[in-house]
């Protein structure tokens, strides 16, 4: 039984029209891509892996992907960037960080929804479809070559900041672990433990932390690791799980450490309700998140929990979808309650996000296990510090919609049986590039309406 949400390169597909050059972060290139393989002055196109390449800023001499760093100061000492920057507070607020904030907009995302909404005909659809631009989801980092557009992003974010007047947070996921998505097929990431893939990892989280040295006064808020800890709880018995979970501990507690050390807010990962949130799951969930915490030597910056990640469940159900039959934990709220008190008394903070960017439709899986590009699925509750909860800090949206969850097609290197199924839509893309039917149909079933 085993529940988990499948996660994504970020990534798009730009429409195969012929366009002489692509624009900045636009792909140029991979597996079977037919566009143009030039980028506009200012970007080179790099490959980020075999089924993506992407304009990136900067010439081919500075390949970021191997750009390297100096290690970075302890975590819990204050810390100075190299020339004369600002320092960077170590004391987090204890308030909810998503108070008082505005949530900058990825251009990146607003790029290829603007590039979607364009190849619609239907003209009260393409309205709606723009919408989506003005949504902040995250940006995920899920492979090392991305990290430099974070520092590209944070300057952004920074002059946003200094003309409006009005504090920004940028919302990230940290997303490469060696041997990734251990349960699951479609999400296999770029390191492996077998080829030095934790020190590959550590050094991936250091580029982040440098990066985030820079802007100290624009705030970031990272989702840890998406299914990792959770596969930990109960996939040990999966060959691949059990083979990286020393691999995946250490990895996180490095990253909470390091990230700390910048004062970047943190939600780790924690699954959803159908994974974690059935009975037996709770009580060991919480004990290792608490170890892990522990263990990194308890980050202030450590906020809480992030569930729901790139899954579809409600945050509230009206009534429970017959699927989640057993568990009386059958949405986000009441697996959230049910967790936060063991949390609590295991000495982690129990704050929490929830992704509610394709929930707007329930009742829509045969099983609760069903993760890969779900039919019938909507964009969901818009995303607010107004959630009803005093445990819940935000109502966020994690995962890009329209973005593939994983490719349909069966002779492919990473299909994974969950994108065949027959609640699956296809057939579908690669992971992580972008599938117009399924964004079309998240804008048309929207609930609430956009
Ligand atoms: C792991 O255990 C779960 C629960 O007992 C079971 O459903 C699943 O099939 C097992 N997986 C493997 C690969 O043995
Ligand atoms: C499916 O994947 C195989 C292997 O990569 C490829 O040869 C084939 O063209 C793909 N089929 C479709 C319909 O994309």
């Amino acid at each position: 039984m085993f529940k988990f949400a499948s996660l994504l390169a970020l990534a798009s597909l730009i429409p195969a029209f012929v366009q002489a050059q692509q624009p900045l972060y636009a792909q140029c290139g991979g597996t079977d891509w037919t566009g143009a393989t030039t980028c506009v002055s200012g970007a080179t196109c790099q490959e980020v892996n075999e089924y993506y390449f992407q304009c990136l800023p900067g010439t081919a001499s500075s390949t970021p992907a191997t750009t390297t760093t100096p290690a970075t100061t302890q975590p819990g000492s204050t810390t100075t960037s190299g020339t004369g920057s600002p320092t960077t507070t170590t004391t987090p607020s204890t308030d909810n960080p998503y108070t008082g904030y505005n949530v900058w907009l990825t251009p990146y995302y607003a790029d290829e929804v603007q590039t979607a909404a364009g190849q619609i005909s239907d003209a009260t659809l393409k309205a709606k479809a723009l919408k989506v631009a003005d949504i902040p989801t995250f940006t995920w980092f899920d492979v090392v070559a991305k990290v430099p557009t974070l520092g590209t992003y944070l300057a952004d974010a920074q002059s946003k900041q200094q003309s409006s007047g009005q504090k920004q947070l940028v919302q990230i996921v940290v997303y490469d672990l060696p041997d990734r998505d251990c349960a699951a097929l479609a999400s296999n990431g770029e390191f492996s433990i077998a080829n030095d893939g934790l020190n590959k990892y550590k050094d991936y989280i250091d580029q982040i932390v440098a990066q985030v040295k820079q802007y100290p006064d624009v705030r970031v808020v990272a989702v840890i690791e998406p299914d990792s800890l959770a596969n930990l709880v109960t996939n040990l018995n999966v060959s691949k799980c059990s083979g990286a979970q020393t691999a995946y501990k250490s990895g996180v507690v490095y990253a909470l450490q390091q990230l700390n050390s910048v004062g970047v807010y943190m939600y780790i990962d924690a699954g959803h309700a159908g994974w974690l949130g059935w009975s037996a799951n709770l009580s060991p969930a919480a004990e290792l998140f608490a170890q892990i915490y522990s263990d990194a030597g308890k980050p202030s910056f450590v906020r809480g929990l992030a569930t729901n990640v790139a899954n579809y469940n409600a945050l509230s159900a009206s009534s429970p979808d017959p699927i989640t039959q057993g568990n009386s934990n059958y949405d986000e709220l009441h697996y959230i309650d049910a967790l936060a008190p063991m949390l609590s008394s295991a000495g982690f903070p129990a704050h929490f996000i929830v992704d509610q960017g394709r929930s707007g439709v329930q009742d829509i899986r045969d099983q609760w296990g069903d993760w890969c590009n779900v039919k019938g699925a909507g964009f969901g509750t818009r995303p607010t510090t107004n959630t009803g909860s005093s445990l819940i800090d935000a109502i966020v949206w994690v995962k890009p919609g329209g973005e593939c969850d994983g490719t349909s097609n069966s002779s492919a290197t990473r299909y994974d049986a969950h994108c065949g199924q027959s609640d699956a839509l296809q057939p579908a893309p690669e992971a992580g590039t972008w599938f117009q039917a399924y964004f079309e149909a998240l804008v048309s079933n929207a609930s609430p309406s956009l």
